[in-house]
């Protein structure tokens, strides 16, 4: 088991830190929606004991049926043939926009932080309707219909979500893939996305620095001829980016010829809402399939609990789109409760370290969300950058994406939010859609470094990794797993329900397999203790390891690569990469420096392995296997606890592994 070193220093005696009682008695008299532990376990409990009741009265609260459903849910984790409101019929673009826009056109959807410093507007639900709208019709104009797949890549800005939004008005399903991804890895997804449309921009902007956004595009579409047409919306307006006319079609243009009005297409709740890719086990990413109801029930629920929405709150997340906390928490959860979502643009050191506090300020955001790497990362610049701002708006701040270590937490929680607000450590994946364990601010009593407790619904469970039993009782360790479906939980893989099967539901029958080690401590709070599998987490980004050995044996100088993750203060893990190389070819700086290239080349610069070592031989097992195990204790500074080594082949080559594992390290 690989053990995130972020948790280390994290034991059951840390602190415990009650919900600040700006939330429990609020001065303003708004009550959290949940504001006491007694409460938090009686409706807990209805979501177990009573999950149609419990369901039903959230679903119809929280969500505007075309059709009601009159079945909560159908199927089993045993046979993942789930479905959730299966009868009901929806529309989610309806939901977001539509009832927030004919009840209050003025109402603010986004505020749209740009790049540049000072840069920013807004976004009210009327005028966002119309751009859905406007731009549903450009869509149809392309024929595509109900089910036709539109990829989506584009930088941080509000038409990032029209396009979204888009989609989901007229059934089809949106997979967007992550700006910073490559040529080669926008193809991939688009290839296996089988989309027909490509949504993209002429150039990003990030930090000040242009981002080569269409040109991109343009390469990955070198390899798929499927691809009929690409809208290109105009960010910076370089006219130096190459356009093709014979399938590029300008989003100023073709909106401007369309009816700012398109009736919502009504679909069932299990109609798939979006594919997102993800890394796995394997070099190949999965396409994660979402549907429609459960999802934006799991999206609105957990923001309106979690983050403790009220209205008139300004909501900001900083993932990007790219990536699930993006869907769920910058587009869909925000706006299925009316909301104001933040959407930025810029990186949190552009111009300087208080870019973050500064928006903040700004822009009056009551909740924050952001990743413990990006904690780690300001806090290093020092306090003054975030005491020099008025935070007081600010109710609720989150960390989501790794284990956040406990002084990190700790330097949240006081320098950020001023021993004021609640601090919630979201734990959650692209395959649940959803927070699944997580604190509510005006109930829990924190510890840092625990996500805490499980979400309405969610039924929790410790495995033994090897027998797969359940651990009962507190004060165990064990694999996270889940024992009964959930409404935003993912449905399938695309295309691959085989690999869906068994990638998260045949390792330990009859539960959801999340990947990940935890333990529940002597008071039931979870400890989540990282990856179990071949996925490392750099900057709270999934990587797969085969996935950048996969990169790295395209490289002609590669005889063959090991890839692990290595503990690193500032991103949680960083991508640690052995290379053998070919006979005759010399071990040089130079060819170090041509291999990283080539992972940038082939996955992106979120793949660029921060350490690579050249060696003359991996370890490896007699009949040949590399034994990652030992590599990974090497690079976490444990080589003196390398357990049996009695299946390496040739054990006189760790000395040398070690020594050069010091030098680079
Ligand atoms: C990790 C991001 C500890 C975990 C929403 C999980 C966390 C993976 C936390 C999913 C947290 C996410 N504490 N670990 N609060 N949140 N993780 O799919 O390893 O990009 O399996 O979803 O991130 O990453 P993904």
């Amino acid at each position: 088991m690989t053990t995130s070193t972020a948790q280390e220093g994290a034991s059951e005696a840390a602190a415990i830190y009650p919900p600040p009682q700006r939330l429990v008695n609020p001065e303003n008299g708004v009550k959290p929606w949940c504001s006491s532990m007694e409460e938090y376990e009686t409706l807990y409990k209805e979501s177990i004991n009573e999950p149609t009741k419990f369901w039903t009265r959230v679903a119809n609260e929280l969500i505007t049926w075309d059709k009601p459903f009159t079945r909560v849910s159908q199927g089993s984790l045993k046979d993942g043939d789930m479905a959730w409101f299966p009868d009901g019929q929806l529309n989610i673009s309806y939901n977001c926009v539509d009832r927030w826009a004919l009840q209050d056109p003025e109402r603010v959807a986004f505020v749209y932080e740009a790049d540049a410093p000072g840069e920013a507007s807004k976004v009210t639900y009327g005028e966002l309707l119309k751009q859905v709208c406007s731009l549903a019709n450009v869509l149809t104009s392309f024929g595509l219909r109900k089910g036709d797949t539109v990829a989506i890549y584009m930088p941080m800005i509000p038409e990032a979500a029209v396009a979204m939004l888009a989609c989901a008005r007229l059934g089809l399903v949106h997979t967007v893939v992550f700006a910073g991804f490559s040529s080669s890895s926008l193809a991939e997804r688009v290839a296996d996305a089988r989309a027909r449309v490509v949504i993209t921009a002429d150039e990003g902007l990030r930090g000040g620095r242009p981002i080569r956004t269409k040109a991109i595009v343009d390469e990955a579409l070198l390899t798929c001829p499927e691809v009929e047409k690409v809208l290109v919306f105009r960010r910076t307006g370089n006219e130096a980016v190459a356009f093709n006319p014979d399938r590029d079609v300008w989003w100023h243009e073709a909106i401007a010829s369309q009816r700012p009005y398109c009736p919502p297409v009504s679909v069932s709740s299990e109609d798939p809402l979006f594919l997102l890719y993800t890394s796995g086990s394997t070099g190949k990413p999965k396409g994660v399939v979402h549907t429609t109801g459960g999802y934006l029930l799991g999206a609105a629920m957990t923001l309106k609990y979690v983050f403790d929405i009220h209205d008139g709150d300004v909501f900001c997340c900083t993932a990007d789109i790219g990536w699930i906390t993006g869907h769920t928490y910058v587009v869909y959860g925000p706006l299925a409760l009316g909301s104001t979502s933040v959407i930025f643009e810029s990186v949190p050191t552009f111009p300087d370290a208080s870019r973050y506090w500064k928006l903040v300020e700004d822009h009056k955001i009551t909740q924050f969300y952001t990743a413990p790497t990006a904690i780690r990362a300001l806090r290093r610049h020092g306090d003054s950058y975030v005491t020099k701002h008025d935070l007081s708006s600010l109710r609720v701040i989150g960390s989501v994406g790794e284990p956040i270590n406990p002084d990190a937490w700790t330097w949240y929680n006081n320098i950020v939010g001023g021993g004021k607000c609640a601090v919630v450590d979201t734990y959650w994946q692209t395959e649940t859609g959803s927070h699944v364990i997580t604190p509510l601010p005006g109930a829990t009593p924190a510890k840092p470094g625990s996500a805490t407790f499980p979400f309405f619904g969610v039924e929790l469970a410790i495995l033994d990794p090897q027998t797969g039993e359940e651990l009962e009782g507190n004060d165990v360790s064990g694999v996270l797993a889940i024992k009964r479906p959930w409404p935003s939980m993912a449905r399938t893989i695309a295309g691959d329900h085989k690999r869906f099967l068994e990638t998260y539901l045949r390792p330990y029958p009859g539960y959801y397999f999340a990947g990940d080690g935890a333990s529940r401590d002597a008071d039931g709070y979870y400890w989540i203790r990282g990856r179990v599998d071949d996925v490392i987490n750099v900057s709270g980004h999934r990587m797969s390891t085969a996935e950048v050995e996969s990169a790295l044996i395209c490289h002609p100088a590669v005889a063959e690569s090991a890839v692990v993750g290595a503990p690193d203060e500032l991103t949680g893990q960083a991508i640690c990469a052995f290379v053998t190389l070919k006979d005759g070819i010399e071990a040089t700086d130079d060819v170090k420096v041509e291999l990283v290239k080539e992972v940038r080349h082939r996955i992106g610069p979120i793949a660029t392995p921060k350490t690579l070592i050249l060696v003359d031989e991996l370890p490896k097992t007699r009949s040949g296997k590399i034994i990652r195990r030992i590599l990974r204790k090497v690079v976490a500074g444990e080589a003196d606890t390398l357990g049996d080594l009695s299946t390496l082949s040739d054990p006189s080559i760790l000395d040398v592994l070690i020594s050069k594992v010091a030098a680079a390290l």
